[in-house]
């Protein structure tokens, strides 16, 4: 029907339909929602605002989105052990802003991850609201090590005093200690924030030190390794927190949900709290460490010399004398996708970087396992060995097609 009204669009998302399904996906922020999220998503849970929350709206005809919310806020607590959580955030951006202004005051001081050390940019970059509206100070991992080092943060905290101190990351592929963060806020008297929106799926699955006991305020995205459709969740164990969240999300910084969105999101949870979840996330950090393990054999340099998570970051300049742009072109006309990223103590801009993210959340939903990993590892190589050798990623090209092949996907628009 789509095609017949607007025939622009539909060939558009054809093409995208087209890419998602014959590419190697590595981005490490991206997946494959299920069939059942993506039918809710799509959903005529778009057609109703529900401004306020479940029993307390601002609209009339509530009562079945109302259903939704409880049934989505429900689950999320059962799968993190929290006691009050928001669905509402439109992203994980607007989670942050949230928490930031449940927490503090224009100008106050926070300490965050460094962009180029794997932070985000809402932990504090002079361009994001966050560094904006706060006082951001930033820490850096260790020079030798990539990865915190706690008794130095511990010492930064102790000088700077921050009000907050934010943990969690975009690009740290090793698991961070909650518990130690915690104790290094409490013992400045800062509140603790853990964005968890790249290991969410990961914790959800048990492979991961669950941040809930730790902090004040848990943000996420939905959309990464927990494998849900685009968005934000907040949760505490704070009564009082939870309530100043509530008035923040609505009516401080958003308006009426996306119900459409919130029903994926209740569809996700369930899908993470099943058996086959965690199976799931298991083969992820496997095959994150062997993707790892064997690019290292093929001499590339892995930042932090391995991963504890779904992500492996790689120094192509280190190795490779080019910039992680030219690594992510040339890799793209192979269909490899992935994403250029700074590394710890970078000298090249963000837009050039001397490195690549890689991640594998999306290989493994499509049911990629050890034997195509090393196959993977094999081909990434190929292309960063003989970026100027057309014949050479056409051939990977060609490989890529008949490794993706026998694992199809979007088994819904197929029927
Ligand atoms: C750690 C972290 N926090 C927050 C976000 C922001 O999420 P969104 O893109 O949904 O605003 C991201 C997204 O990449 C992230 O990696």
């Amino acid at each position: 029907m789509l095609k017949e009204f607007d025939i622009e669009l539909y060939e558009a998302i054809e093409k995208e339909k087209n890419r998602q399904v014959t590419h190697l996906e590595l981005i490490a922020s991206e997946n494959y929602v299920s069939d059942h999220v993506l039918t809710v998503t799509g959903s005529i849970l778009t057609n109703k605002y529900a401004e306020g929350y479940p029993g307390r709206r601002y609209y009339g005809g509530c009562e079945n989105v109302d259903e939704i919310e409880d049934l989505a806020r429900a689950r999320l607590k059962k799968l993190y052990g929290a006691s009050y959580v928001n669905v509402q955030p439109h992203s994980g951006s607007q989670a942050n802003m949230a928490a930031y202004r449940a927490l503090l005051k224009n100008g106050d001081k926070v300490m965050g991850l460094a962009l180029d050390h794997g932070g985000h940019l809402t932990h504090g970059h002079s361009l994001s609201f966050s560094g904006i509206d706060y006082d951001f100070h930033s820490y850096y991992v260790d020079k030798e090590t990539e990865m915190i080092n706690y008794d130095e943060l511990e010492e930064l905290a102790k000088k700077i005093k921050p009000k907050l101190i934010v943990t969690g990351a975009s690009a740290y592929p090793r698991s961070i200690d909650f518990k130690r963060f915690n104790q290094i806020a409490r013992s400045v008297g800062a509140y603790l924030m853990v964005d968890m929106a790249h290991i969410a799926g990961v914790v959800a699955a048990g492979l991961h030190q669950n941040p809930i006991p730790y902090a004040d305020i848990v943000t996420s995205t939905t959309h990464k390794t927990l494998r849900g459709p685009r968005g934000g969740i907040i949760l505490t164990n704070n009564e009082d927190i939870a309530k100043t969240i509530d008035r923040v999300v609505f009516p401080g910084i958003q308006g009426g949900p996306l119900m459409h969105i919130i029903a994926g999101k209740a569809v996700a949870f369930k899908e993470a709290l099943e058996e086959d979840f965690i199976t799931y996330q298991k083969q992820v950090v496997t095959n994150a460490k062997l993707l790892a393990d064997e690019l290292q054999k093929r001499g590339f340099y892995v930042v932090t010399g391995g991963t504890d998570t779904h992500m492996v970051l790689l120094n192509v300049k280190k190795t490779h004398g080019f910039t992680g742009k030219v690594a992510e072109v040339v890799l793209g006309e192979a269909n490899i996708t992935c994403n250029k990223n700074t590394v710890p103590y970078d000298t090249e801009k963000p837009l050039l970087a001397s490195g690549i993210r890689l991640g594998t959340p999306a290989i493994t939903t499509r049911g990629f396992k050890e034997k195509e990993i090393i196959e993977v590892a094999e081909l990434i190589a190929r292309v960063l060995n003989n970026i100027n050798n057309k014949e050479v990623i056409l051939e990977v090209k060609e490989r890529v097609e008949a490794l993706t092949k026998p694992f199809p996907l979007f088994q819904l628009q197929k029927d």
